[in-house]
């Protein structure tokens, strides 16, 4: 964070499930890339978690758990400010006042509150409503430039850019206006149970996704049970969503052209081209999990980088909220 001419970017994940090989290509590996272009920003949603039913324990376990897969996946606390997101308390002060200043009716028409409470309709409580709000305020508080959001956060982005152009509007120049960050390396990996969706950490089948915590045997034996289609080439084509998936992943992995992939494994059959993805996945994720389990390890070592980085982020926090405060008139 020393370098202030740099961008900031600025990135949350909530901690549930593990990081899956979907977010490791499609969001960890670009922050890894983010932290030496930007001044990042990566912290772990764990207020946001709390808007749906969970056991504290198993919370508390996860968070843990998942700071420790972010240092595992090469996120590192001297080039990016990593925390949790609760251990900042200027996230939640930031979202009173851009309560204050976000309309119900905006609220309501988000697409994921709707989903969500379909989802949870025993518990359609003010935070799930309010979550977006939460999300701009983390956003808003570190005058973030550029926001890496995939497809179904695209909306908050949009909510939290009127927030901010509002509120700038009402009080005077206030907040940068962030923009969204499309990465350039982004593949898009797909469950291995059904294809057509995208591989999600919250999948209650564990055959549908691989992450970096599991062990070899395991990696390797959700790819021989992964779903393939009809005939035995294999080939990038849209009636092939499951062989298209599988040579995206090694593709990806080897750091391959799916064209190279296809002519590595011509007149090979799907058995044991799915062997060979599974085997490329463990080799590639063995150091990562090794890390992961070294880091879990030494709580006292987690807790104290992580404190760390609520330090760092506070600061950084405090300088917005003291403007914000300010310029809606609290008293100092
Ligand atoms: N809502 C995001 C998700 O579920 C996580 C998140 C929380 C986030 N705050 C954020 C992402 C701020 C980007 C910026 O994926």
């Amino acid at each position: 964070m020393e370098d202030i001419s740099k961008k900031i970017a600025l990135s949350g994940i909530q901690p549930t499930g593990s990081v899956t090989l979907g977010n490791y290509l499609g969001a960890v590996q670009n922050w890894r890339k983010m932290q030496e272009d930007f001044s990042s920003i990566f912290f772990i949603a764990d207020m946001h978690a709390l808007t749906v039913k969970r056991e504290p324990a198993d919370l508390r376990q996860a968070s843990m758990s998942f700071f420790a897969q972010l240092l595992a996946c090469g996120i590192d606390p001297e080039k990016a400010i990593v925390y949790f997101q609760s251990h900042v308390h200027q996230h939640a002060e930031l979202q009173w006042i851009l309560n204050c200043n976000t309309y119900v009716g905006e609220i309501s028409r988000m697409t994921q509150f709707k989903d969500k409470s379909a989802k949870h309709a025993d518990n359609i409580n003010m935070g799930l409503m309010d979550y977006p709000v939460l999300m701009a305020a983390d956003i808003l508080l570190f005058q973030t430039d550029l926001v890496p959001v995939g497809q179904d956060q695209k909306q908050h982005l949009e909510l939290t850019r009127d927030i901010a152009i509002r509120f700038n509007n009402r009080y005077g120049d206030t907040f940068k206006v962030p923009e969204p960050y499309i990465p350039e390396l982004g593949a898009k990996i797909c469950s291995l149970q059904d294809p057509l969706v995208k591989m999600s950490k919250s999948d209650p089948d564990p055959n549908a996704i691989v992450s970096i915590v599991d062990d070899e045997a395991t990696i390797v034996r959700r790819f021989k049970r992964a779903v393939t289609d009809s005939g035995n080439e294999i080939v990038v084509r849209e009636d092939k969503p499951g062989i298209s998936n599988l040579i995206n992943i090694y593709a990806a992995i080897e750091g391959k052209t799916p064209a190279d992939v296809e002519k590595e494994f011509a007149g090979q059959g799907y058995g044991s081209f799915k062997i060979a993805v599974g085997e490329a996945v463990a080799a590639a994720f063995k150091p990562l999990r090794d890390d992961y389990v070294r880091y879990l390890n030494d709580k006292a070592a987690l807790m104290e980088l992580a404190k760390k980085g609520a330090e760092k982020a506070s600061w950084l926090a405090t300088k917005t909220l003291r403007k914000v405060r300010k310029r809606v008139g609290l008293v100092e």
